[in-house]
């Protein structure tokens, strides 16, 4: 089955960079949200985002145009129904993504690929809220979405080869980079990502370096283009955690166990770039400044 419509369910971070892909890619892509206002919010990331693009040369003003067009932004979950594919980039909890699946396998048509963009939970767990589980995957896209190239493909145990086939050509359709990765805590990326980001603060907590330290000797050491305090900050402090709990959760490895200034600077509400104040303070943000 061809896939022509694209439903994208969560109009956050992650969710708005899909969308933006799945429409600057030609397909008609609907995005839902549960309420107007963070609708408002994701399309206006997304005029923003293909504006940087079609100012730079990226892609040309009438590809932005028609990007736009090809977007719908929905609050009804009825508007899924005739999609090929439902891309779900909702809250990373198990409860709320298993309700909201259950809740749409009733509505999308049966034929339809269902695929989450869970960075950490195992998608055997999240599929069983469906009957569709031979056509249940995960598409995990990195953030920011519309730069980053790779997703990582996720079949199950469960999931038939025809439909991992079939979202690795979407995937490449997108212009995207996909990997195959089995359905484990993390994938590829994180599996390997967390454990060096958590390391990075144990390395700061037992004094080897400061956090502009560490940052510029990863950068220019090893030429990633963020050090991994810029990175923690970037992906959210909250997020990191999040993961790191699912993680040592699943393999019950310290490499994978939040460090207590981690969970600090959560608890006080200091979850990086977004809330303005992580490993560094960016009341100035073109000048982010150490805390630490
Ligand atoms: N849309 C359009 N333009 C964007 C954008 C977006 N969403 N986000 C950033 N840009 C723009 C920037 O505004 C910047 O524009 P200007 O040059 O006009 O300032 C431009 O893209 C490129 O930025 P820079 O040249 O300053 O920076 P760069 O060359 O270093 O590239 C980057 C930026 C691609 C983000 C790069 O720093 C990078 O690769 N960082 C690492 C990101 C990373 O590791 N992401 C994965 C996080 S982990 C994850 O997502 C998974 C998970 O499960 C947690």
């Amino acid at each position: 089955m061809p896939i022509e419509k694209v439903g994208v369910l969560g109009c956050g971070l992650m969710g708005s960079g899909i969308a933006q892909v799945v429409a600057t890619a030609g397909y008609s892509t609907v995005v839902k949200e549960v309420a107007d206002e963070f609708l408002k919010k994701g399309m206006g990331a997304i005029e923003k985002s293909l504006s940087k693009l079609a100012e730079k040369g990226t892609i040309t003003s009438d590809k932005r145009a028609r990007a736009l067009e090809r977007l719908k932004g929905t609050t009804n979950f009825e508007d899924l129904a005739d999609c090929d594919i439902v891309i779900e980039a909702i809250t990373e909890n198990l409860q709320l993504k298993r309700e909201t699946y259950s809740t749409i396998d009733k509505i999308v048509k049966p034929e339809a690929i269902f695929a989450s963009n869970t960075s950490s939970l195992v998608i055997t767990e999240i599929m069983t809220a469906t009957r569709r589980v031979d056509r249940f995957i995960g598409m995990h896209f990195f953030n920011p979405v519309p730069l980053m190239k790779l997703v990582e493909v996720v079949g199950t145990i469960m999931t038939s080869p025809a439909v991992v086939d079939e979202a690795m050509k979407f995937a490449t359709s997108l212009g995207k980079a996909p990997i195959r990765t089995a359905d484990r805590s993390g994938f590829v990326v994180n599996r390997l990502l967390v454990p060096y980001l958590l390391d990075a603060i144990r390395a700061l907590e037992e004094g080897v370096g400061s956090v502009e330290d560490i940052d510029k000797g990863m950068k220019l050491g090893c030429g990633y283009p963020m050090g991994p305090f810029t990175l923690l900050d970037f992906v959210g402090l909250d997020t990191t955690y999040y993961i790191a709990n699912i993680m040592f959760d699943e393999f019950r490895e310290k490499r994978f166990a939040p460090p207590p200034l981690l969970k600090r600077l959560v608890l006080a509400g200091h979850h990086g770039k977004k809330t303005g104040r992580g490993f560094y303070d960016y009341s100035d943000p073109a000048n982010p400044r150490p805390l630490f």
